[in-house]
């Protein structure tokens, strides 16, 4: 007699969920079956192919990385160990106004775009293509993406030191339509980076332009986090309004030593907008960002460390101001000769830092760039310091709160329908963690370190990590925005009247 079939492929027995809701955790088993969450309660005397035991652990929803630098990683590193090992079963792509694609084959990549991957040979001339590519060679987490803004302008322009002319928008805005009809969720910019630094802000409303019809985000590292804040939140939520589209506000920080403390005055502002239209924002728990290496005042006006170099590989990992001093020239000198590169730039204040991470609408983004043997630790380090480091020891908000923030929150703003909450007929994104242990190991020293704390990662039904190790699973999937998905409305943003109790469905529509 063949034996009965077994309920669930896996069961996860003796929990506590936190549904990624932000409703208080309880007590269950979670049963998985087809790749989906087939039940949860007391499942006790149920079958399973295969049992976790998770006694003490929470168990939540897989989170997800609201902003990454992983298109081209998807491929080159589909393992993603640096994303799986801290708990992170998707991200979103493409930001900042970089994109993979579309490229053509041998256009040269101005910085920031060899941030994607400078030793990348893979070039997709659109949008299908990159998703057919990742369709045949699934990575081990899933990924949305959004088609970026420079990316079009190296594809289309013939300099980038100038506003587009109207063909060229024309032509930028029919590679929009063509990332949405694919699948892409929205469009990137990132007005501070050279290659579109002189793009107006008409250019970029006609340019993303198609977003409107579908509803598609726009999202943007604005062209100022410095002393012109302001004029650049204005700018975001413009673009917003007259595309009447939602707005992400990427990796929300106030830079240099005269803004420390303006996020009291920047996150009402951004609150006051949310109450006309869709605006949402995410923060890396680090006082320090990474990007390509510049040679302005305002950049290294704090400590510099080099994180990678094309040209001196070997001052990985160590100070600009060092460099500097053994070759005898000034620091911008120094940085002009190790680019192309990336840089760890020490310019924020703790204080805004918490701040804007407790914000009641901060999703938790990474920003992590991975390419090279020194990365900013937030690479490996994000989503455990966010629960150990400022959940837990700082008590910055309460454990349900910091999930939220990298899961329901992160779902319902990314239009990322089927994940981010832990209920029955979601996909089977989970991880199980260990809230009395979990913390981000990975230091600017040594930056390329699991987190502790983690017992089992979970991509589409297939234990993904576990042990400390990667299983060798593969179950990725490409998410394409959804034209069902519900619009969101200017309400759903507002959370800061609605008290925890309302949030938690809003957050599971
Ligand atoms: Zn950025
Ligand atoms: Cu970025």
């Amino acid at each position: 007699m063949a034996p009965a079939p077994r309920e669930f492929d896996l069961l996860i027995r003796g929990g506590c969920v936190i549904d990624g809701t932000r409703a208080p955790r309880f007590d269950a088993d979670v049963g998985i079956a087809g790749g989906r969450i087939a039940a949860i309660g007391d499942l006790a005397g149920r079958s399973a192919a295969r049992t976790l035991d998770a006694a003490g652990r929470i168990v939540a929803p897989g989170f997800i990385d609201s902003h990454t630098h992983d298109d081209q990683a998807l491929l080159s590193q589909p393992d993603m160990s640096f994303k799986v090992s801290q708990g992170v079963t998707t991200v979103v792509a493409g930001n900042c106004g970089i994109s993979i694609a579309p490229l053509r084959e041998n256009t040269p990549l101005p910085s920031p775009l060899d941030l994607l991957d400078a030793s990348a040979q893979a070039r997709f001339a659109s949008f299908a293509d990159y998703f057919d590519e990742l369709g045949r060679t699934p990575a081990s987490i899933n990924v949305a993406a959004l088609v970026g803004h420079s990316t079009l302008r190296v594809m289309t322009m013939t300099s980038l030191d100038r506003p587009a002319e109207p063909a060229e928008i024309a032509a930028m805005s029919a590679l929009v339509e063509e990332a949405l009809a694919a699948g892409a969720i929205g469009m990137s910019t990132g007005t501070f980076y050279p290659p579109a630094v002189k793009a107006s802000t008409e250019e970029i409303i006609e340019v993303g332009r198609p977003l409107t019809a579908s509803g598609a985000l726009y999202v943007t590292h604005m062209r100022d986090e410095s002393d012109k804040v302001m004029a650049a939140l204005d700018e975001t939520f413009r673009i917003g309004r007259e595309l009447d589209v939602p707005v992400v506000i990427s990796h929300h920080k106030v830079q240099n030593t005269p803004n420390f403390g303006r996020s009291t005055v920047t996150l009402p502002h951004i609150r006051a907008a949310m109450q006309c239209q869709c605006v949402a924002l995410d923060c890396y728990p680090y006082t320090a960002g990474s990007t390509m290496i510049r040679t302005d005042r305002g950049m290294l006006d704090g400590r510099v460390l080099i994180a990678s170099s094309v040209p001196h590989p070997e001052c990985a990992g160590r100070d600009l101001g060092a460099i500097a001093a053994e070759w005898g020239v000034a620091e911008p000198e120094a940085a002009r000769r190790l680019q192309p590169g990336s840089a760890i730039y020490f310019l924020m204040d703790e204080a805004d830092v918490q701040r804007i991470l407790a914000f009641d609408e901060t999703m938790i983004g990474s920003d992590g760039i991975p390419v090279g043997e020194k990365p900013h630790p937030r690479l490996w380090g994000t989503f455990p310091r966010v629960l150990g480091h400022y959940s837990r020891d700082v008590g910055l908000f309460p454990l349900e709160t910091a999930v939220w923030k990298m899961t329901g929150l992160t779902a319902r703003n990314f239009g990322l329908t089927g994940r981010g909450t832990l209920a029955v007929g979601q996909h089977a994104d989970v991880v199980v963690f260990d809230p009395r242990t979990i913390r981000d190991t990975a230091t600017y020293e040594s930056p390329k370190k699991p987190a502790a704390g983690i017992d089992a990662v979970i991509v589409n039904g297939a234990i993904t990590w576990q042990h400390g190790r990667h299983s060798g699973a593969r179950s990725g999937q490409v998410i394409r925005r959804d034209p069902k998905a519900p619009r969101r409305t200017p309400a759903a943003a507002t959370a800061s009247k609605a008290a925890a109790s309302s949030m938690p469905n809003e957050a599971a529509r």
